[in-house]
């Protein structure tokens, strides 16, 4: 298999204070992009299957614009690519980002609570969606709830978040093709009960990479509807 040139990370500035600065979890997505995209597949996907990828809480934009890089460098990869995020301030950066690694309006880009301002036409479209979520559980410390605790918090037992976005998710997946999801998780949460709570939406889960960072296991999964 020819492997595609190595493809320098996409030039990124923060100068939102409120916009969630690539870490660990980013670079645990690339680093596994890197790895296994190459001139005829995305993963075990044929790129010229795939029509639609959409970074879902893009924050700085990181991850669609590493994969706008890689479409520049291979012609047969021509996926158009989405992303999206709740924070307004999220979107201004990463449009700036896109900007800085010369790329012209060529990322679609939605302010979106998950898939809530998502337009009908996207529906069942998407073969590949990345979401680096919010993955940690909210502390009751926590009172005055500022923007970047988009970025961290996610929720009571941490995964809620993700569960939401899996059991919406369904409605944006081209179910009809070959289709994954990749989102990271954390040994801080209960892993066990997400895996049982994933597998009765319809999902298989692998853990496809996984990195050791302080206190916790950090976790790239990759899901795929094996109900349809
Ligand atoms: C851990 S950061 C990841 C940012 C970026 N993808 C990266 O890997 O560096 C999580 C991102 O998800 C966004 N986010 C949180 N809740 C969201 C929601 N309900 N809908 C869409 N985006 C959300 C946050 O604003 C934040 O940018």
């Amino acid at each position: 298999m020819i492997e595609i040139p190595l493809i320098p990370d996409p030039i990124i500035h923060c100068d939102f204070d409120l916009v969630y600065h690539p870490s660990e979890d980013s670079f645990l997505i690339l680093d596994y992009l890197k790895k296994k995209i190459n001139y005829s597949y995305f993963d075990d996907i044929l790129i010229t299957k795939i029509g639609k990828i959409l970074d879902l809480g893009t924050g700085t934009g990181i991850i669609a614009i590493f994969l706008q890089k890689i479409k520049s460098s291979n012609p047969d990869f021509n996926p158009k690519i989405y992303a999206s995020d709740i924070s307004e301030e999220a979107i201004k950066c990463a449009k700036l980002n896109e900007k800085a690694n010369n790329f012209n309006d060529e990322i679609v880009f939605l302010c979106s609570n998950l898939f809530e301002s998502f337009p009908d036409n996207l529906k069942n479209t998407f073969n590949i969606i990345i979401f680096n979520p919010p993955y940690l559980q909210s502390s009751k410390l926590i009172k005055n709830k500022t923007k970047i605790d988009f970025s961290w918090n996610g929720g009571s037992k941490g995964y809620n978040l993700v569960i939401k976005f899996l059991k919406n998710a369904l409605s944006y997946l081209d179910l009809k093709e070959e289709h994954y999801i990749y989102c990271v998780t954390s040994s801080r949460t209960n892993l066990k009960e997400f895996n049982k709570e994933i597998k009765n939406l319809g999902y298989k889960n692998e853990i496809v990479k996984n990195q050791h960072i302080f206190f916790e296991d950090i976790f790239l999964n990759r899901l795929k509807y094996v109900l349809y």
